[in-house]
Order: structure tokens, then C-alpha cells, then sequence
């Protein structure tokens, strides 16, 4: 890649990276990820604001691009640390090798992290809420927005150029060709519709009261670019991420958008034969539907369309008494993500013996669900099981459409 010019002197130098690795060795990046830091250069002070860490290639290519504007790592004064995640992190010692006068930058919460991690101890600087450090004809003003995503997060903002740096805020999954929203091919749109929703879901859903407190903090500002540290950056409309975060972050405890997704699983196609009643109850109601099984489909998915959708119907049969284990785990995501506050049903098959209900009812209570029943059956579902399911899905249809 090449650095990207955002204004006079300030540039993003970024990696893509488009390994099959598990982004933080949970979540599947298909379409690849960004890793974006900015470079800053002063009258008197060079800043990089967030790093990279060494995955596919990525800290080389941010030195080639460094070189590219002529700098070295020698050159660069200070590093902003946002956030300490080694994402945007993991570099550091390799930069500090490089250059041992280098001065980082960082909350007084990601000063014991840098330690922690790094084994760095000296050159630290600690800023607080409205901070600033003037670097010649360029200045940092520095945000605490805390718990987006880590408890140590801030954002910093280039107050002659009207640039926010996010870090993990306003980010989103995927690769791509374009620097800016107004430069996004088609392909490109549609695939940040959902890579940047997905990244939400998975990353940042748990934090969404932080993310508005966050979002509050800095929306005063005369904010002419938005640069997060995943993603693209935007220019021509940088309302438009932060309201779409400020919508993620509402579906939470609501309202979300009238949808409903079904995220099923089934041993031996028992559980399977009613899934067309629930399927067809709620299309007769016209209402958005996603289904997803699992284990086949990753958790990754199903928290993105379930984060948005206003109900969920669970389907699973009882495995030993219990749950089916890949629903579990997918329902102890939700729970962890907090999905809460949404219309919840639930069916499946049991064979000697029921109890999935007994493991299920406490992760309903957990996420503040509205209950709205069940239909479980021994064996194959009779046709008044099918039309149990049929009238549920109808009337969960009709409450979401009401709401
Ligand atoms: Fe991109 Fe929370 O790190």
C-alpha cells in the first residue's frame, strides 16, 4: 500500500491484512481487516498515532510507507497510543529498538498496560480529558472515551484539521482498495454494510452505553474527518459512522429494527421439520427474516444479525438433558455481547427426556427477554406442534410489526 493523504502533512500509512487468522482467535475475517495508523508531521514534532502489530506483513508495511513520505522510525517523536490492544500495539518494541528517545503518548490507564505488555517503563506521558500538545503548526487535543473497547481508550483529535482519531470506534471488518467513503465502489458499500455491523456486533456491542457516552463526548467538536483504526475513513459524510455507531449501540436495550432471526440446530432433522412453520408464519406478517444454523454458521454472523434484529427463535433439541452444546455456546455469546431486551421463542425435539428449557429460561432472564414461548415436542413434530409453531411466529411477527 501506499500512504493515503488526509490533509497538508497528515497521512494514514495502513496494512491490509488478509490472512485466515481469527481476529483476537475468535472471529472469521473473510473479507480481511485494517490496520490503520496515522502519521502526523509537525512543525517541530512527528506523530504516529496508534500502531500496528506484526500480522501478515503489516509493521513492514508500515515502514515502507513511512519511507515513502520520507521518515524513519528515527524520525518519529511521538507515538499516540489510543488504545492498548496489541492490534494497535504489538509494534512497540520494535519501534522503541529503533528509536529509544521515542515518547508514547496514553491514558493513565494504558501506562501500567504498556508495562504489562511491553516491559516499557520510561518516556511515557499520561493525558488527560482536553490535554494538549502543540507540535508546530499542528495540534493534539487528547479524549478519554473509555471502554471503546478497553478501559484505557481515548481518542485524539487534530484540532487545525478537524481529524478524529477513533482507534477501535467508528471501525469496521474488511479490506479495502478505497481510503474514503467517497471513493467506495458498489462492491465496497455492500461489503462495509455488513463488515462494518458484523465488526460492531462482535467487538464493540457489549461497550454500547460507553460507546454513546463516548460518542456524546466528542460530537461537539468540528469534526471534518473521522479516522478509525479499522476500516475506512470518512470525509464526505463523517456523520454518517458516527450516527450509524450511535444506532448499533441503541439496538442493545432498543428499539431495533423490526426483524427477525431464527438460529437453529439439529441432530437428526427432527427438530429441522418444524422450521418451515416458524419460517412461514413470519413471512405471512412481511417481516424482515434471517435464518442461520449453527454450528454450521459461526457465532460471528449469527451476533451480527441477531444484534439488529428485534426478535429471535431459537431452535435446538436437547442433548443430554441439556441444550444442544453449539447453541450454548452461541447463547453464552449473545449473553456476553448483551443482547438484550428482544422477543425470544424457543422449539426442538427431545428423544427419552426434555431439559433444554431448564438451561435456556436463565439466559432469557439474563438478557431481559420478552418470552413469548415454546413449542417442544418428543420425536417428529405433529401437524398441531407445525401449527403451534405456524400461530407463534405470527404472533411474534405482529408484536415486533406493532411495536
Ligand atoms: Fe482494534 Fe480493541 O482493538
Amino acid at each position: 500500500m501506499h500512504p493515503d493523504k488526509i490533509t497538508d502533512n497528515v497521512y494514514r500509512v495502513a496494512a491490509k491484512i488478509g490472512t485466515r487468522d481469527l481476529f483476537e482467535g475468535i472471529w472469521p475475517i473473510p473479507n480481511g481487516v485494517m490496520l490503520n495508523s496515522y502519521i502526523i508531521k509537525g512543525e517541530k514534532k512527528n506523530v504516529l498515532i496508534d500502531l500496528v502489530k506484526d500480522w501478515d506483513g503489516a509493521e513492514t508495511a508500515i515502514e515502507d510507507e513511512l519511507k515513502e513520505l520520507d521518515l524513519e522510525i528515527k524520525d518519529i517523536d511521538i507515538i499516540v497510543i489510543n488504545h492498548m490492544e496489541p492490534d494497535h500495539t504489538g509494534s512497540l518494541n520494535t519501534f522503541k529498538d529503533k528509536n529509544p528517545n521515542i515518547e508514547f503518548v496514553c491514558s493513565a490507564k494504558a501506562k501500567p498496560l504498556i508495562e504489562a505488555f511491553y516491559d516499557v517503563h520510561d518516556k511515557i506521558t499520561v493525558v488527560k480529558d482536553g490535554d494538549t500538545i502543540d507540535l508546530g503548526g499542528k495540534t493534539l487535543e487528547f479524549y478519554m472515551t473509555p471502554n471503546i473497547h478497553w478501559p484505557e481508550t481515548m481518542m485524539t483529535y487534530l484540532v487545525e484539521d478537524g481529524i478524529l482519531f477513533s482507534c477501535d470506534a467508528f471501525g469496521a471488518f474488511g479490506r479495502y482498495d478505497s481510503a474514503f467513503d467517497d471513493q467506495l465502489s458498489e462492491a465496497e458499500s455492500k461489503m462495509l454494510d455488513t463488515e462494518l455491523e458484523r465488526y460492531y456486533a462482535n467487538i464493540v456491542s457489549s461497550f454500547s452505553t460507553f460507546t454513546l457516552r463516548g460518542i456524546e463526548k466528542v460530537t461537539h467538536l468540528p469534526i471534518k474527518f473521522v479516522c478509525p483504526s479499522h476500516g475506512i475513513m470518512w470525509r464526505e459524510d463523517p456523520c454518517k459512522v458516527i450516527n450509524w455507531y450511535k444506532k448499533l449501540a441503541t439496538y442493545m436495550n432498543g428499539p431495533q429494527e423490526k426483524e427477525i432471526t431464527i438460529v437453529w440446530s439439529s441432530m437428526y432433522g427432527n427438530t429441522q421439520a418444524i422450521l418451515d412453520s416458524f419460517i412461514k408464519g413470519v413471512e405471512s406478517e412481511g417481516v424482515k427474516l434471517h435464518v442461520m444454523q449453527v454450528p454450521q454458521t459461526h457465532e460471528s454472523f449469527v451476533l451480527e444479525k441477531v444484534w439488529r434484529s428485534a426478535g429471535i427463535i431459537v431452535g435446538m433439541p436437547t442433548y443430554e438433558y441439556k441444550m444442544f452444546p453449539p447453541m450454548f455456546t452461541v447463547l453464552d455469546q449473545l449473553e456476553r455481547s448483551h443482547v438484550n431486551k428482544r422477543k425470544i421463542a424457543r422449539f426442538g425435539s427431545y428423544g427419552w427426556s426434555g431439559g433444554a428449557n431448564k438451561q435456556f429460561m436463565p439466559f432469557v432472564e439474563s438478557m431481559k427477554m420478552d418470552f413469548m414461548g415454546e413449542v417442544e415436542y418428543q420425536g417428529a413434530p405433529s401437524q398441531e406442534d407445525k401449527d403451534k409453531a405456524f400461530a407463534l411466529a405470527v404472533e411474534m411477527a405482529k408484536a415486533i410489526k406493532e411495536a
